[in-house]
């Protein structure tokens, strides 16, 4: 049995304006023990997913289960299951950390929790915090809580909506190692991320949901090897010739060029040779998921898949 499935899952939210299709007809399954990442641009409907998962939307059709069990016919058992830490900042300003982990604690019918409660304010470098008030944290800081509430109760299943969004590299180390720990005990993880570096070194599966369909899944090792393997990286001040515009990915004066093999590379000096253009700091280096990423959104390759 799978720690969480989803079947056909749609869901349209209707508004004045009409009716937009967040999610359409989602189908996959995440095994128990998996570290999996679902990917997609702002608004592609990684959290409605989640939402739905943990019962705080309800699909327009599918269904969805945790560990066998419902999240709507059985509601209770699946949300058990499940340690959620959502995107949105929310917490309740009157309690300080401690207080607030054993309230959640309580919400999920766990007594004498402390033990487990210490070490997550550990885990999670919030043990000098524990007597501050919410109001007191900063963002990063109340995030971490978020965190050690989902996990209050050691919920095999744990969902975590861009843990890492406005954390300092230094908490975001702590956390993954914490996380990746969970994980290494047979927790299964579900994580959503814009850090693709951080989702290509932790998650062994990907799916890349775009505009509520899903559009890859596979795993990430399998995700890279079909990408173009290199990059051509350079500087340049100048506009890029025609021939190359198309493909190039362009930040500020950085240009990156996807290239199969030696030859490629080769054909793209050649065009800046001939625009007798002046580059700087050129390397070759291997595609990322940022690669995978960028190439499996563009419209390009939804033209080829079309075509093919
Ligand atoms: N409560 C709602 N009512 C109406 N539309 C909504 C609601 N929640 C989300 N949407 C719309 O559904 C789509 C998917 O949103 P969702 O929040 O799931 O995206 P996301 O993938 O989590 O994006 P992000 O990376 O920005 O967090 C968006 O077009 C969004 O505007
Ligand atoms: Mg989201």
């Amino acid at each position: 049995m799978p720690a969480i499935r989803f079947q056909s899952v749609s869901k349209t939210y209707s508004s004045r304006g009409g009716a937009l299709k967040a999610l359409d007809s989602v189908s996959f399954d995440i095994e128990e023990g998996e570290f999996f990442g679902l990917l997609g641009p702002n608004g592609a409907g990684k959290t409605t997913l989640i939402s739905i998962l943990a019962g705080l939307a309800r699909p327009s059709a599918g269904r969805a289960s945790v560990h066998g069990f419902d999240v709507q016919k059985d509601y209770a058992q699946a949300r058990r299951q499940l340690g959620v830490v959502p995107q949105e900042l929310v917490f309740d300003p009157f309690f300080n950390v401690r207080e607030a982990l054993r309230i959640q604690s309580g919400y999920f019918g766990v007594k004498n929790n402390d033990a487990w409660i210490d070490e997550l304010l550990e885990s999670l470098g919030l043990a000098d915090k524990a007597h501050a008030n919410m109001r007191q944290l900063s963002g990063g800081m109340k995030r971490r809580v978020l965190v050690a509430q989902a996990l209050v109760h050691k919920p095999p299943v744990i969902v975590l909506d861009e843990p890492t969004a406005g954390v300092d590299v230094e908490l975001r180390q702590t956390l993954w190692q914490f996380i990746a720990r969970l994980n290494r005990e047979g927790h299964t993880v579900l994580l959503t991320t814009h850090y693709l570096e951080e989702a290509e070194a932790l998650c062994g599966r990907i799916a890349m949901l775009k505009t509520g369909r899903v559009v890859a899944l596979e795993r990430t090792s399998d995700l890279l090897k079909a990408a173009s393997s290199n990059v051509l990286r350079f500087k340049m001040d100048s506009a890029l010739p025609q021939a190359l515009r198309e493909k190039a990915r362009v930040t500020g004066r950085i240009v990156q060029l996807p290239a199969h093999d030696a030859h490629e590379i080769e054909e793209h000096l050649a065009h800046i040779r001939e625009a007798g253009l002046r580059v700087e700091d050129v390397e070759i280096r291997k595609a990322d998921l940022e690669d995978v990423f960028l190439d499996v959104m563009s419209d390009k390759a939804e033209k080829a898949a079309v075509a093919g």
